[in-house]
């Protein structure tokens, strides 16, 4: 019998009812539902809108749900319309007519958006604990590669010489910013809904203050229509879990670069590499390609979601409900990877001397040795052209510029001495690079310190 029977002639129709019923996904709620629940049963005696004692009969039955699902006494119904009938329901075969006064002065409208903006926050707090543990493993792999160079590239093309822990340091920062993004996003979902009704409030003399503070919130929103109208909190989300898959996806790539027979920059740790069923020498780096692959879904989520709010009208429709299915993906999609990447991470080897020997090549130090000229006077433009020429004269003799003998660079610039091979030998060039946000080992160092105290900040 559904709780609406009353303007009703009819059952619904029982394939509709799996059509239209949510449970099989808003279960994952039942904790913030019946918490949720208790706090506005306690409300509304305290106001004295229903009397104590019912209310006191309401948020004992309510424990009893929670610890009966917990234990797994009490299973989900999946006939029920979602996990805010279903538990109703319960409460009202367990402790009769009582039960049926939980619902004054509320919506289920009201109680989705409350349980939603309540299993985000649960959920950002361990998605924050997760990215903080990665972002303090990149911090100390870093802090052991200060001194191992490697070749920066753009294009994919070797470009200037860094170090890995510079490489690493630059997703230290991405993956700041993600728990930037994602605490900012936490402070706009941490306003509780509860008290819009179906849309337009109540007329019972309700407290929401005290509900607010007894669910832990920070603020109540200011407006009933777009208190229980509004998905930003699940759109936002989305949209800072993708960014945080992007960047976790582009490491992933370069990973699976790195540990290529062609770079061969690091080796994955057997517990974090698969084989082949036919080719006995392989190696695969599936969790990072894995990962990569994931991202598209965390992608399709948000437009999922931006597209299904674009166009319904205020208050309420039942086309929000689509919400929950991809913002819990997106969530548990980015537990999963954060989860499989941070010890993949931790256990690679470094192959410093493969690192280091690829530093050396693709004329690493061509701005080097135009910057050496700039330093005695030439100006770039032209000193850049040099630098040039000497380039593609090593590359008509097969040969680096570091091997390049001392008259062939005077004879293209009387301004180079015996000091050039210092200039352009490959560590110098990275000790140079030492200005704020530089290569340079000590300039790293400081990157490292900071992002330290950038973290503490955030626990
Ligand atoms: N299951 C619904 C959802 O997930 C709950 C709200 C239903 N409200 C309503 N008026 N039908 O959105």
């Amino acid at each position: 019998m559904t709780m609406w029977n009353g303007r009703f002639t009819k059952e619904l129709d029982s394939k509709i009812n799996d059509f239209n019923s949510s449970i099989s996904f808003d279960h994952v709620m039942y904790q913030e539902d019946i918490l949720g629940s208790m706090a506005h049963a306690k409300m509304l005696g305290e106001t004295g809108i229903i009397d104590k004692t019912e209310a006191e009969a309401i948020v004992e039955g309510l424990q009893g749900i929670l610890e009966d699902i917990q234990s797994g006494a009490l299973l989900f119904d999946p006939n029920a319309e979602d996990i805010h009938m279903f538990v109703e329901e319960v409460l009202t075969q367990r402790i009769g007519d009582t039960g049926k006064r939980l619902h004054t002065a509320r919506s289920r409208n009201d109680q989705v958006a409350l349980d939603i903006k309540m299993y985000l926050k649960t959920k950002m707090e361990q998605i924050k604990a997760a990215l903080m543990e990665l972002t303090e493993t990149v911090i100390q792999k870093s802090e052991e590669n200060l001194h191992t160079v490697m070749p920066g590239y753009t294009h994919l093309q070797i470009a200037q010489p860094v170090t890995f822990a510079h490489h690493l340091m630059a997703y230290c920062q991405m993956f700041l910013r993600d728990l930037d993004r994602l605490k900012d996003c936490y402070g706009r979902t941490d306003v509780m809904p509860l008290g819009s009704g179906a849309l337009a409030a109540t007329t019972y003399p309700i407290d929401r203050e005290m509900a607010a503070k007894e669910l832990g919130f920070s603020a109540i929103t200011a407006n009933s229509m777009d208190g229980v109208s509004d998905r930003d909190y699940c759109m936002e989300l989305a949209g800072v879990l993708s960014i945080l898959m992007v960047h976790l996806s582009r490491f992933c790539e370069e990973i699976i670069l790195w540990c290529s027979s062609e770079f061969k920059f690091i080796e994955l740790d057997d517990a974090f590499a698969t084989g082949s069923s036919i080719m006995p020498q392989k190696k695969n780096p599936d969790i990072a390609e894995l990962i990569r692959g994931k991202a598209g879904r965390v992608f399709g989520n948000l437009t999922t979601l931006l597209t299904m709010m674009k166009g319904i009208p205020l208050a309420y429709d039942k086309d929000m409900q689509e919400d929950k299915q991809a913002i819990f993906d997106s969530i548990e999609t980015v537990l999963l990877c954060i989860g499989a990447f941070t010890p993949m991470l931790k256990t690679i080897t470094v192959n410093k001397t493969a690192m280091e020997q690829a530093a050396q090549k693709g004329f690493i130090n061509a701005t080097d040795c135009a910057d050496y000229l700039v330093k005695h006077g030439m100006p770039f433009r032209e000193a850049h052209h040099v630098s040039g020429s000497l380039v593609r004269l090593c590359i008509e003799k097969n040969c680096t510029l570091d091997q390049l003998p001392l008259e062939e660079y005077k004879a293209q610039s009387s301004l180079f001495e015996e000091d050039i091979y210092t200039a352009i030998s490959v560590s110098h060039c990275v000790a140079q690079r030492k200005v704020l946000g530089g290569p340079a080992p000590e300039a790293v160092k400081v990157q490292i310190l900071q992002a330290q105290e950038l973290l503490a900040k955030l626990k």
